[in-house]
C-alpha cells in the first residue's frame, strides 16, 4: 500500500502548490487525479517520485518510509515508482524491447546498457511485458515505426519491467485519439489490476476518469476536495473541482454515468 501522509509543497516558501495532501492507494487500484490546469496535478506526481521534493510530509510503500534526503532514499523510492509519460519518451531508433528493457536499467549494469548485452532474464521480464500490452508481433520493430497509440503501449511495458509497486501516469492520453486513449487506459487497468500495481494517472477528460478509474480523486488549488469510487460524482463534486463551470452538457454526463456505474454495479453484486 502507497501512503501519502500531510504533503505540502511550495516552490517559492510563500505559496503553497500542494496543501495538506494525505492519500492511500492499494494495489491494484485506478487512481485518476482530475483538477483544472494549474491545480497541483503534475507536481502532486513529481513530488512522488522525488523529482521535485515535498516541502513537508512523506510518503509510505508497504509502511516504509521513503522520504529523507539520502540519495539512496530516492534512488530506492525511484525503483519501486515507474512513469508512464504524455510523449512516451521512447529512443525512435531502438527497438521495442530495448525501450522496455530501458525500465529495468535500474538492475542492469552499466556495461551491459552500453553495449547494449542483456541478461535472459531481463529480456524475459521486458517481453512478458510487452506481451502484457499486446505487443508481442512488434517486439524487435523500431519505437519509430510504431502508431501514436502503440508507443505509449510499450511506454506502459517499459513501466511495467520495472515491476514497481506504484505507476504515476501524467495525462497518458493527452495526444492520442478517443479509440487510442480507451486502449491505452483499458490497458493500463487491466495489467495493473493483474499484477496488483497501484496507479495514480492524471487526465483531463472527465468521462474517461469515470469509465476506467477505480476511485477518482479531486485536486482544486492545491488540494484534494474530492476522493470515492467514480459513481459518487456528481454536479456539485464537479463544481468542487472546476470552480466556476457551469456546463450542462458536463453535468448531464456526470449524471448519466454515474448512474449507469450504479446500475453495473448492483447488477453484478445481485450476481455475485
Ligand atoms: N518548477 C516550478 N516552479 C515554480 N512554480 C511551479 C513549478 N512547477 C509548477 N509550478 C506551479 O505550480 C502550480 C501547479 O502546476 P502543475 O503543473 O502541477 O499543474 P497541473 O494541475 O499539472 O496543470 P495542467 O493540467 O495544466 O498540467 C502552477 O501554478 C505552476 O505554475
Ligand atoms: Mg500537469
Amino acid at each position: 500500500m502507497i501512503e501519502v501522509r500531510d504533503l505540502y509543497k511550495s516552490f517559492n516558501g510563500r505559496d503553497y502548490v500542494l496543501k495538506d495532501i494525505n492519500i492511500r492507494v492499494n494495489p491494484g487500484e485506478f487512481v485518476v487525479v482530475l483538477g483544472p490546469s494549474g491545480a497541483g496535478k503534475s507536481t502532486l506526481l513529481r513530488c512522488l517520485n522525488y523529482l521535485s521534493p515535498p516541502t513537508a510530509g512523506e510518503i509510505l510503500i508497504h509502511g516504509e518510509r521513503c522520504h529523507g534526503q539520502r540519495k539512496a532514499a530516492r534512488r530506492a523510492l525511484r525503483k519501486r515508482i515507474a512513469m508512464v509519460f504524455q510523449h512516451h519518451n521512447l529512443i525512435g531508433r531502438l527497438s521495442v524491447i530495448k525501450n522496455v528493457l530501458v525500465g529495468r536499467m535500474a538492475g542492469i549494469p552499466l556495461w551491459s546498457c552500453l553495449l547494449q548485452v542483456f541478461r535472459r532474464h531481463d529480456v524475459d521480464i521486458a517481453l512478458a511485458a510487452i506481451d502484457e500490452v499486446g505487443m508481442a508481433e512488434k517486439a524487435y520493430a523500431r519505437a519509430d515505426s510504431l502508431s501514436g497509440g502503440e508507443q505509449q503501449r510499450v511506454g506502459i511495458a517499459r513501466a511495467l519491467a520495472q515491476q514497481p509497486d506504484l505507476i504515476l501516469a501524467d495525462e497518458p492520453v493527452a495526444s492520442l485519439d478517443p479509440k487510442n486513449s480507451r486502449e491505452t487506459l483499458a490497458y493500463l487497468r487491466s495489467v495493473c489490476q493483474k499484477k496488483r500495481i497501484a496507479v495514480l494517472c492524471n487526465l483531463h477528460q472527465i468521462d474517461y476518469a469515470m469509465e476506467y478509474a477505480t476511485r477518482i480523486i479531486g485536486l482544486s488549488g492545491g488540494s484534494i476536495v474530492f476522493d470515492g469510487p467514480p459513481e459518487k460524482m456528481n454536479v456539485s463534486v464537479i463544481e468542487s473541482i472546476y470552480p466556476g463551470i457551469e456546463d450542462d452538457n458536463v453535468a448531464k454526463l456526470v449524471i448519466r454515468m454515474s448512474g449507469e456505474i450504479r446500475r453495473q454495479k448492483s447488477q453484478v453484486a445481485q450476481v455475485g
